[in-house]
């Protein structure tokens, strides 16, 4: 609420005519001392250090997927979320619109984060190759290896505290390729990437369950340890 006014003088009343202003006096002190809790700073070098990525991951050389791609597809959600999801690149949507999970899998997943109360507004996505492989095949395992560089930086600016992996390509990518989707998925793993720490957790990729609708029951499951986890390292969304 606003104070009311409290002109002290005629002549200040004088003053305040003459310039026609709707200034409010009030007793309060001003700090004239900028605020800066180093928070601000911090999410523009975030920011910062996105774009740098994506430009860098932009100007790869002797790349075929680049060079069949019609754009880069770097990211889609909040860059200050706690949860990031990984999938395993960009289909024929995705390389339109240049955002991942726009097509059917994509309509898929935000099915699975409505229902655990999540949406693009508290999670952040990426993917395991940045550029559209020709006819949606897998990326080989010289591409995965071309791009998990950038996955790993990108993984380490975010800094996650849960990290949900999409998809046997995206496991194999960042935990290893002795591991399997069917037998993995539904585990924490604590595992440090990068300079990030998050709690690792892999469930079956929203194109398989298209696919294979019966298993669906089992991405349930995960998604429903994703929200206790989030309980348990009291997670507040912000979004
Ligand atoms: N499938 C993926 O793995 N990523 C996308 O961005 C879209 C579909």
């Amino acid at each position: 609420m606003k104070n009311k006014p409290v002109l002290k003088s005629s002549k200040s009343k004088f003053y305040h005519k003459l310039i026609n202003n709707e200034v409010v006096y009030n007793n309060n002190s001003i700090s004239r001392y900028k605020k800066n809790n180093g928070k601000n700073d911090n999410s523009n070098s975030r920011l910062k250090q996105l774009n740098m990525l994506k430009e860098k991951i932009n100007s790869i050389q002797n790349c075929d997927l680049k060079k069949n791609a019609t754009n880069l597809v770097f990211s889609d959600g909040n860059p200050f979320a706690k949860i990031m999801i990984i999938g395993e690149g960009p289909g024929a949507n995705e390389d339109k619109e240049g955002k991942p999970f726009v097509g059917r899998a994509g309509k898929l997943l935000d099915k699975m984060l409505e229902a655990i109360k999540l949406n693009r507004k508290n999670v952040y996505i990426s993917n395991v190759v940045n550029f559209r492989p020709p006819m949606n095949r897998k990326p080989t395992d010289e591409e995965i290896k071309r791009y998990l560089p950038f996955l790993v930086k990108h993984i380490e600016l975010i800094n996650p505290k849960i990290l949900l992996l999409l998809g046997s390509t995206a496991l194999n990518a960042l935990i290893g390729n002795e591991v399997v989707i069917s037998k993995a998925r539904g585990k924490w793993v604590n595992k440090k990437i990068g300079s990030a720490n998050p709690e690792v957790i892999a469930s079956f990729h929203p194109a398989f369950l298209m696919r294979q609708p019966d298993q669906k029951k089992y991405a349930w499951e995960d998604l429903k340890m994703i929200r206790k986890k989030m309980s348990g390292l009291k997670i507040k969304l912000n979004g």
